[in-house]
């Protein structure tokens, strides 16, 4: 159904994509995979009309096409749904979905008519969509069925897919997979990006890898497995499971005492007590909405608390600004990069000083100290192997999982007392998982404290020493991840 043929695409420097070719098969899903920053949202922005190649030839149906813009790839059929989605929060999903489809002046704007038809849709794909409710009050998963309907609405035929499981939980994941199949028993094409290999191997009927900006292979997915595809993607063999040793746990640093923290929609956090030592990682699994941002909100100063304490080596800080609490030792890694975590039109190098940016050594008497920064921002570009390794590029410019490699490094470089981390390897290849897995590790044997939350019921019990179980804003349970079935903990975390 859709040819792209020798894709050539870049950026300044950057070659995002080298003659690549892909052909994607009527009524098939089609899964493409390959590191951070392989070119595989460029060469879909392109069939999308975001981006222009610079040459190569794109066919749908056999025939040659123009797509200069998402209007042209819209007449084609082809929708997308952005790796970030790009909802306006304060509409409705009915708005969102029409806004910038209505056909006619506003006037002629029937939006009872739309309304009728979003939910037609809605219903035959049991995708559960309010056209009315509000996108601010909408979970994750549920503003990225908007945003299918979106490009349904539009009549898609062949859907690209950019990460779309990335911000779901594993509930949510198995049923977006009973919405792709049953679309694709309608007859759509679909083409779905994504870094997690079991998905690809549930999901697709084909793989296409790509590295460095091309396309390196092409195979069926009865054909192979997660451990071949691993081989291609990052062109090496991979660990595909976490090596450590058992934590050897010292001192008290934080200990949160009776905490309670209010959400968008009442109490979030239901008086919650626990402590986490240095060298050690405590882990927070629960299904996403229990209360684990309000709680981390809190404990990194972005939220205040409603009761309770919390208190960080020794000393009372509950309701201490994020400022005082960064300089106290506590770092941060957010679960939403976007809002948290990065200045996206800033480049790396002003982006690897945020939150020490205004004290020695990066700023004495008002100057800032140029040399100090650049040696910080080459360090974490080294380190955690960002790319492309160039200071002065805005943060945007980067692949989602090269931001969060950013971030990671940014955090990690403040040799923390206290880590908190959301999500570390949302979005991210699975040579960089690796990575980032040791890198955790090693901070926790360096003695840092470490709490982490992960939507990922495998990586919370890989990495945890102790995991706690939260549900409805309470800790229901603490168990040893080690003697604990990842089962047992997915009941805990339903109340099932
Ligand atoms: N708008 C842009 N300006 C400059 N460089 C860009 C832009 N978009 C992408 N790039 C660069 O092109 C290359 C390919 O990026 P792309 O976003 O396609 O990667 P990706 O395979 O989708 O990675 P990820 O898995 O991290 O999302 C990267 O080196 C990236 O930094
Ligand atoms: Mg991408």
């Amino acid at each position: 159904m859709l040819e792209l043929k020798n894709i050539t695409k870049t950026f300044g420097s950057v070659t995002a994509n080298d003659d690549v070719s892909i052909n994607v098969t009527k009524g098939t899903i089609h899964a493409i995979v390959g590191e951070n920053g392989a070119g595989k949202s460029t060469i879909m922005r392109i069939a999308y009309g975001f981006y222009n190649a610079d040459s190569g030839e794109i066919l749908v149906d056999g025939h040659p096409v123009s797509i200069r813009n998402p209007h042209d790839a819209i007449a084609l059929g082809i929708g997308m749904v952005h790796q970030h989605f790009m909802l306006v929060d304060t509409m409705t999903a009915a708005e969102n979905i029409i806004l910038g489809a209505e056909t006619g002046s506003a006037a002629n704007l029937d939006l009872d008519k739309a309304n009728r038809d979003i939910l037609t849709l809605s219903n035959e794909l049991r995708l559960g969509v309010k056209p009315d409710a509000y996108i601010e009050d909408m979970s994750v998963g549920q503003q990225q069925r908007v945003e299918l309907l979106k490009a349904l609405y539009r009549d898609a035929k062949l859907l690209i897919l950019d990460e779309p499981t990335a911000v779901l939980s594993p509930q949510e994941v198995e049923e977006f997979f009973g919405i792709l199949r049953r679309m694709k028993e309608q007859g759509k094409t679909i083409i779905i990006i994504t870094h997690k290999l079991e998905e690809v191997l549930a999901i697709s009927d084909e793989v296409t890898v790509m590295r460095d900006g091309r396309s390196v292979g092409n195979v069926k997915t009865s054909e192979t497995t997660a451990k071949d595809l691993a081989r291609m993607i990052v062109g090496r063999d991979v660990l595909l499971r976490v090596d450590k040793t058992d934590a050897e746990p010292k001192n008290t640093v934080l200990e949160v005492k009776n905490l309670s923290v209010s959400g968008k929609n009442g109490p979030a956090v239901k008086g919650v007590s626990f402590t986490v030592r240095a060298g050690e990682i405590v882990g927070i699994a629960g299904i996403e909405g229990n209360g684990q941002t309000e709680l981390i909100e809190a404990l990194s100063g972005l939220a205040k608390t409603t009761g309770g304490n919390i208190e960080f080596d020794g000393r009372d800080v509950t309701n201490q600004s994020a400022r005082k609490l960064k300089e106290l030792g506590i770092a941060h890694i957010p679960e939403d990069r976007h809002k948290r975590g990065l200045l996206l039109n800033s480049d790396l190098a002003e982006n690897s000083i945020l939150g020490v940016h205004y004290r020695p050594p990066v700023e004495t008497a008002g100057f800032m100290n140029t040399a100090v920064i650049n040696k910080r921002v080459a360090q974490i570009i080294e380190n955690f192997d960002v790319r492309p390794p160039n200071p002065a590029l805005p943060a945007k410019a980067l692949s989602g999982g090269n931001q969060q490699k950013l971030i990671i490094g940014r955090e990690f470089d403040l040799k923390p007392k206290l880590l908190l981390v959301s999500q570390p390897t949302r979005g991210v290849d699975i040579g960089a998982i690796e990575f980032i897995h040791r890198k955790l590790i090693e901070l926790r044997d360096a003695g840092s404290a470490v709490l982490l939350v992960s939507a990922e019921l495998e990586e919370v019990t890989a990495l945890a020493d102790r995991l706690l179980v939260i549900r409805e804003g309470e800790i229901v349970a603490e168990v040893n991840p080690k003697t604990t079935s990842v089962e047992e903990i997915g009941l805990m975390m339903t109340g099932g």
